[in-house]
């Protein structure tokens, strides 16, 4: 199942995974942020799937395009972590451009501008999950906007 309106999202690696994710937790500018979604009642993560596996970063809201401010919370963005070329995680940060960098093949996409694709072969943006905030924790608004993962072969 995936992340569904109304879950909480849990650091996936780090010192601390499983921790709730708190708004205050993330920094303007900071590198992504991989987390998993958890049903709110149960604490439990929605499936262990990779295509689950979510990113958060946050922003200035007044640098964000219009189409990712109406998905943003507070300047916080999140979308799927998974590369649309050949389904690597999206681990990399290029602090400098603030762009997301995927070490398999070099894709790249830009967070702030709906995670169009700026490079590499990646063949279209990330997956948008929309976000609200509630308690003070980035909370799913919406399901996944745009296909998670790769495309699939055509019959
Ligand atoms: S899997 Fe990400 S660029 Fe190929």
């Amino acid at each position: 199942m995936r992340p569904q309106i109304g879950d909480l999202l849990v650091r996936a690696e780090g010192d601390k995974p499983g921790t709730l994710i708190a708004a205050a937790d993330l920094k303007p500018g900071d590198a992504q942020v991989i987390a998993w979604a958890i049903d709110p009642k149960t604490k439990l993560p929605r499936d262990g799937s990779r295509l689950n596996q979510v990113l958060l970063l946050r922003f200035d809201p007044a640098t964000l395009s219009p189409l990712t401010k109406t998905r943003a919370a507070d300047g916080i963005v999140a979308y799927s972590a998974i590369c649309t070329h050949a389904q690597c995680t999206v681990t990399g940060w290029l602090k400098d451009r603030q762009v997301l960098h995927c070490p398999c093949h070099e894709s790249l996409y830009d967070p702030r501008h709906d995670a169009k694709v700026v490079g590499g072969p990646a063949p279209r943006p990330l997956a948008a999950l929309p976000l609200k905030i509630a308690d003070g924790k980035p909370e799913v608004a919406h399901l996944f906007i745009g296909k998670v993962g790769m495309t699939q072969p055509t019959m």
